[in-house]
């Protein structure tokens, strides 16, 4: 079976939860329930916006689904500031960002923390995009196809193979997120079926098959057709564009 293609834009610290409901809206206004169906689309709004966007999505049956962008890897307890699976799945949560680069490295977040989210994650059925990628040190060092399968293999550790058959990856170079600066095509697809190839060796083709890979860093409306024309790239996690609706929603209607 071919992979559903799924976009995914990442809000970032950006939008209180009025002006989410406010692009949720224009999104939805903008793409047709067929257009939400073929390529899944999902908005990752920091947590104070989640509750606003469910009301929104639910409210009105959009055709979205919506993420965070961290777990606590604990259940409950002391942990000022923290927010576990638990609280994100009783809204509604259908995805959360596990290793985003930037919580690796603002949050010095390891590999060991991250599989502890992606974990943490399944423990409430929500679905972790788990994020790797290299800086740029790595990249000119030409060992990033070993660092990005390493990161996702040490994220998925102890998963059983139908937990991982249902993940969804996001490769995103360091050093294309937020610079303007697009990984290749080329490049793209190179990790991406790295990537893959990694999962399938330790899960089973069937499993690697089945996972789906996105591509982020500088992803926009006029690059992302030749980015979705590889074939182990299975969508985008999207950071800058996804904050303009127009701009977000021509991501998704990337085959027209
Ligand atoms: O999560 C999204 C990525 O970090 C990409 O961000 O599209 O602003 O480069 P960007």
């Amino acid at each position: 079976t071919p992979r559903r293609p799924i976009v995914a834009g990442n809000w970032k610290m950006n939008l209180n939860h009025l002006e989410a409901i406010l692009l949720v809206q224009k999104l939805a206004a903008s793409l047709t329930p067929q257009q939400l169906t073929d390529v899944e689309t999902v908005v990752v709004p920091p947590f104070t916006d989640l509750r606003s966007v469910q009301t929104a999505i639910d409210g009105d049956k959009l055709h979205l689904v919506y993420g965070a962008q961290d777990i606590s890897q604990y259940k409950s307890g002391a942990y000022t500031g923290e927010i576990s699976g638990a609280m994100l799945s009783k809204l509604g949560v259908s995805y959360v960002l596990a290793g985003h680069s930037e919580r690796r490295e603002y949050h010095d977040e390891d590999d060991a923390l991250v599989n502890a989210k992606v974990k943490a994650a399944f423990a409430n059925e929500i679905t972790p995009i788990l994020c790797v990628g290299e800086g740029l040190v790595t990249r000119e060092e030409g060992t990033h196809v070993a660092h990005c399968t390493n990161q996702t293999l040490a994220g998925l550790a102890g998963l059983k193979p139908e937990q991982v058959k249902q993940i969804v990856v996001a490769y995103e170079p360091v050093w294309a997120i937020g610079t303007g600066k697009t990984a290749t095509p080329d490049d793209a697809q190179e990790v991406c079926k790295a990537i893959r190839a990694a999962i399938a060796e330790k899960y089973g083709t069937d499993v690697g098959e089945a996972v789906r890979i996105q591509y982020g860093g500088s992803v926009k409306a006029a690059n992302i057709a030749s980015i979705m024309a590889q074939p182990d790239v299975d969508g985008v996690l999207v950071g800058g564009a996804s904050l303009e609706a127009g701009e977000f929603a021509s991501i998704v209607r990337y085959r027209e």
